[in-house]
């Protein structure tokens, strides 16, 4: 990694690139901002984009693509069947991770589709993974399967300084399989590293520890690499056993040790897509078929073949410690500058984003009204800066129809992949300070209109009082004319 050292101020982080292509951005007055999170019923996810100053949503195919995947996109091979573009990426997978088979799809749920329903043999076997990601868990229970979590104690606590937090309980696993027998559970999968806990990394060592559990009871082990980006920078620069390993290595020495591999491709490679990889034939030749039903041909499953050349570019460009690394420093960074000013976030900062922590930032917000939710609400009225809710909105209701409080309530701030500037995240860390000295000006909301399954996508809200005018008035109060 380029070692830069500051003669004087502090440290901040140095992108390695520069920018040659911009989008101009608007900031509606507050006003029309009250306006748009009313529109869209309290849920970011249907704010339109016009509307949003900084687009921190997600990481998911809004990532910048570089000027080598741009070049490559004019090269695609634009065929059904047999496209080179699909042998270069092939290619590509096997050079950096050494897997034979590959079988692609239009995104990472798309691999979790086919995934499931041939790896879900019966009713009520269980799938035991470090943490859920929603979709991941959506194909499950669809399947008819359960899901069960076994992520270290410390994972779902909201503030530690233990350097992977994602990692799976060792005991937690050997007591699930004792529990379930291993002929009840379809695999263990690892998220590497964990969405719904804030991007928080898993070690090498855990992995080394779980897949050698599968690997003795008979079970699949599957990785997740949607958030392998950030993970490998973790595992670079917090396991001492790879401070001195390439990239590369990094990931071959994990990618050795699961049986199944899948990826959304929005995230890991800077494109749009996904794909599943295994040496196990076995494995490939069940799922195959499901790709021309589901996704499309062999040779680009969903994918466009433009996206398909960016994607192997992207990865290519994944194994570059100073491409990898600007996610994670900006995260921390950002994290650190909210920390002096009391804050309540996630930490240490993972990838994939800077994480609030809604269940401190509202503690007097009713749990039932949802605090991340509001509190996305919130900071998208003070900045524009929007969010994604993830915390009890995101979980589906339990079968008696009360809501199924998450355990950790959070407001994820993504930041995609070198799309951000240093000042832009400190306009963000502004308001988000000033937010918390009113949070008390914030209540809670409702559900007006709630879809049975992932209601977090198209449910709509509702303030369960005036707080939003109220919060505005104080901004105007506070702000004057300003945007
Ligand atoms: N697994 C993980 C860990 C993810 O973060 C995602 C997507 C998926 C699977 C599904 O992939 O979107 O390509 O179908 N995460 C996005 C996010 C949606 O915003 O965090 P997909």
């Amino acid at each position: 990694m380029a070692n830069i050292k500051y003669y004087v101020g502090d440290a901040i982080p140095l992108e390695m690139h520069k920018v040659r292509i911009i989008q101009k951005l608007t900031l509606l007055p507050i006003e029309e901002r009250l306006k748009a999170i009313r529109e869209a019923g309290f849920n970011t996810f249907l704010l339109k984009n016009r509307d949003v100053f900084l687009d921190m949503l997600t990481d998911s195919g809004v990532n910048a693509m570089s000027d080598r995947q741009q070049a490559a996109m004019l090269i695609a091979d634009d065929s059904y069947a047999g496209s080179e573009t699909f042998y270069r990426l092939e290619e590509k997978l096997k050079e950096i991770f050494q897997t034979k088979y590959f079988l692609p799809t239009h995104q990472g749920r798309a691999a979790e589709n086919i995934i499931n329903r041939c790896l879900i043999k019966k009713p009520g076997d269980t799938a035991l993974m470090n943490y859920h990601f929603t979709t991941s868990k959506a194909h499950v229970t669809v399947n008819g399967g359960l899901v069960e979590e076994l992520i270290i104690d410390a994972g779902i606590k909201e503030e530690s300084d233990l350097p992977f937090k994602g990692n799976m309980d060792i005991d937690k696993l050997n007591e699930a399989i004792a529990r379930l027998g291993a002929e009840n559970i379809s695999y263990v999968r690892i998220e590497v590293g964990t969405n719904l806990v804030g991007g928080q990394p898993v070690s090498i060592a855990n992995m080394r520890e779980v897949c050698a559990i599968c690997k003795k009871h008979g079970i699949i082990s599957l990785m997740d690499a949607s958030l392998l980006a950030d993970n490998l920078y973790f595992n670079k620069v917090r396991e001492a056993e790879f401070k001195d390993k390439s990239i590369l290595e990094i990931t071959q020495t994990m990618a050795g040790l699961f049986d199944l591999i899948y990826f959304s491709a929005r995230k890991l490679g800077y494109g749009r897509g996904g794909g599943i990889i295994t040496n196990d034939k076995r494995l490939n030749d069940l799922m195959k078929e499901l790709v021309p039903l589901y996704e499309g041909f062999m040779t680009y499953g969903g994918m466009s073949v433009r996206e398909m050349e960016a994607l192997t570019i992207g990865l290519d460009e994944t194994m570059d410690e100073d491409m990898i690394n600007q996610g994670p420093l900006f995260i921390a960074f950002m994290a650190e500058e909210l920390l002096k000013r009391g804050v309540p976030i996630i930490t240490p900062p993972g990838g994939l984003g800077c994480h609030l922590n809604a269940m401190k930032f509202l503690e007097h917000v009713p749990q039932t009204e949802y605090r991340a939710g509001a509190l996305a609400g919130a900071v998208y009225l003070t900045s524009g800066v929007r969010g994604m809710e993830r915390g009890t909105v995101s979980e589906d209701r339990n079968p008696d129809g009360s809501d199924h409080l998450a355990n950790l309530e959070l407001l994820r701030l993504a930041l995609p992949r070198r799309v951000f500037t240093m000042s832009q995240v400190k306009y963000a860390v502004d308001r988000i300070a000033w937010l918390y000295d009113h949070r008390h000006l914030i209540g809670g909301l409702k559900f007006i209109e709630e879809p049975k399954v992932l209601r977090f996508f198209l449910g709509r809200l509702d303030a369960t009082s005036d707080w939003p005018q109220k919060l505005v008035a104080q901004f105007r109060a506070d702000f004057g004319d300003s945007l």
